[in-house]
């Protein structure tokens, strides 16, 4: 982990008009698909939380940030980054079929992981009823509704989810109370994580099998089979 300064050099909207920023930054930085820096903007004296910022893909000069970003960044603001911060995706090599569902209000949390997947040739489909951005020719994507009869399909899932849909997941994927899926699979959890650890606020509590844990800490990223849902 580190802290360094970075710099907003650009901006874009998303398929969803959400807002992303290319950042500039020591590539050492540079959180992987899952992980997140937590960042400040240096000159704003009202910011007094650090906001989690998740990578949504690379470029030569710099990384892009996932939405949400605070509507009054632009170019040149100067940000505090500290990080890369949390567990991140972890994707097995042996890995043919990647099933991802995007459950929150951006795909860009997954885009890193679409473009890696790219590179080793497997199969991708993706789940969501956001608008869809430029995807590669090899994923599908398909409306949240066909999840259900889907699940024979994947041999490896990631799931991008905000904590308070945690309660719906079962009824999105149609599994029955106290059953599994027949493969493994991996949950990013999002949610406020305005410490990310420092002072223990809590404010990120997941519920586990093994109880309460930290989704700054002990996540963002968990196996599925580890929470309760
Ligand atoms: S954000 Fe404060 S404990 Fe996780």
């Amino acid at each position: 982990m580190g802290h360094t300064g970075g710099r907003v050099i650009e901006i874009r909207l998303d398929a969803s008009r959400h807002m992303e920023v290319l950042i500039a930054c020591p590539v050492g930085m540079v959180p992987r698909a899952g992980q997140y820096l937590l960042a400040v903007d240096r000159d704003d004296p009202e910011t007094v939380l650090g906001i989690p910022l998740f990578i949504a893909g690379e470029s030569v000069h710099g990384w892009w940030a996932a939405p949400p970003i605070p509507a009054s960044w632009k170019p040149g603001t100067s940000l505090d980054l500290v990080g890369p911060l949390g567990k991140g995706f972890d994707l097995p090599r042996e890995v043919q079929r990647l099933g991802l569902a995007a459950l929150g209000d951006s795909v860009g949390r997954l885009m890193l992981v679409i473009r890696q997947t790219g590179l080793v040739q497997r199969a991708v489909t993706l789940f969501t009823d956001l608008p869809l951005p430029s995807l590669p020719a090899f994923v599908e994507a398909y409306p949240l509704a066909t999840l259900p009869e889907a699940l024979e399909w994947p041999d490896f899932m990631q799931i991008d989810l905000p904590l308070r849909r945690l309660a719906e997941l079962r009824a999105i994927l149609g599994i029955q109370g106290g059953k599994e899926l027949a493969f493994p699979a991996q949950v990013l959890i999002t949610t406020p994580m305005p410490c990310a650890g420092l002072a223990r606020c809590g404010a990120c509590a997941v519920p586990t099998q093994r109880g309460w844990k930290f989704a700054c800490e002990d996540g963002p990223v968990f196996d599925l089979k580890a929470l309760k849902w």
